[in-house]
């Protein structure tokens, strides 16, 4: 069964999104007509992952020009609130400023607005979807055939424009007939492991093991897992990595029992005026994400907790990055770009 995509265009220019919050119980769309609509899905993690976050921001920006008069600072508000929605992936940013840019051009040059920039969110979108091919074809080469790979969080094709980034790989892998098999973390707090990861490989009819978080390092002492894959929010100059919380526990342990530590993002995840992972600005979330799960308490009512969204994981536990432009040492990414 195909993965359905998770965002697209409505008939009249709205944004439609696949709300990743009800998976996989719910397979439910809605549509987003305001730049406020998507702040908030994008805030809620309604839609998620690094680059469809760049991308739908991207697509919210044009419908702040819906119905009114098409003028800059118009677009410049809506940059500036859809920006301020999660500051961990640089993808946003990134996204948000070419909007800015092509607008500034566009209103230079006399050009309509709202058509030049709905051709640079769809040109956003398609370059994500070629970064992820792209990807998926370095990927599979580095591994070279049969694999069972652990994955942290959910980079797939329901956080991108293609077929993601941690999973294109093993997309590619399972598209020319290896034997390839998954273990996904469940990713706690908020499940986008057994609730995502899961839902979208068992669709491609690619075999997926979900673990607690806390089973990884057991799962990669007992010697069967070929290599962790995972995704990126930021990866620093330097080659540090900023990923879903938990990642660097991952990291660790793969290191601890010499298992590769490979992170797949496309060129636009890299940050290189972030000279390293101490400057990565890390998203802390509500308590109520760790004490308790829609509505139901897993913690005693009034006890605190710590929620950051990411974890950064230093340069020297990552094996390789593999990327849209080719797989390479951490310490040579910042020049990749
Ligand atoms: O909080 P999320 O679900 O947006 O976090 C997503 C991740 O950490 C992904 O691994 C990362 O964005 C890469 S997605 C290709």
């Amino acid at each position: 069964m195909p993965i359905p995509d998770p965002i697209g265009w409505t008939g009249d220019g709205a944004v439609r999104i696949l709300d990743q919050t009800l998976l996989p119980g719910e397979e439910r769309y809605v549509t987003l007509d305001t730049v406020d609509a998507v702040a908030e899905a994008i805030r809620t993690l309604r839609v998620r992952g690094a680059p469809l976050i760049g991308i739908a921001a991207a697509m919210g920006v044009t419908l702040a020009l819906r119905g009114g008069s098409p003028s800059l600072d118009t677009v410049c508000g809506a940059a500036a609130a859809l920006g301020a929605t999660r500051p961990t992936a640089v993808n946003l940013r990134g996204a948000l400023a070419r909007m800015a840019r092509r607008a500034a051009a566009a209103a230079a040059a006399g050009e309509n607005l709202a058509l030049a920039l709905r051709h640079e969110a769809d040109a956003i979108r398609e370059e994500d979807r070629a970064m992820c091919a792209r990807i998926g074809a370095a990927g599979a080469e580095l591994i070279g055939g049969d694999a069972l790979v652990l994955t942290h969080c959910n980079a797939g094709a329901l956080a991108t424009g293609g077929i993601g980034t941690a999973l294109a790989p093993i997309y590619a892998l399972h598209a020319t007939g290896h034997r390839v098999a998954v273990v996904a973390d469940e990713t706690r707090p908020l499940l986008q492991g057994s609730r995502l990861t899961a839902w979208e490989l068992a669709r491609s009819g690619v075999p997926v093991t979900v673990i607690a978080d806390g089973m990884a390092a057991s799962r990669l002492r007992q010697g069967d897992v070929t290599c962790v894959i995972v995704g990126a929010d930021r990866i620093a100059a330097n080659g540090d990595v900023a990923n879903k919380i938990g990642t660097y526990g991952v990291a660790l342990a793969a290191r601890a029992h010499g298992v590769p530590f490979y992170v797949a993002a496309p060129t636009s995840t890299i940050d290189p005026l972030t000279p390293d992972g101490a400057r990565i600005p890390i998203e802390q979330r509500g308590p109520e994400e760790v004490t308790g799960w829609r509505g139901h308490a897993a913690a005693p009512a009034g006890v605190g907790a710590w929620n950051p969204a990411f974890d950064v994981t230093p340069a020297e536990l990552v094996t390789a990055i593999i990327t849209d432009r080719g797989v390479f040492a951490p310490g040579d990414v910042g020049g990749s770009i």
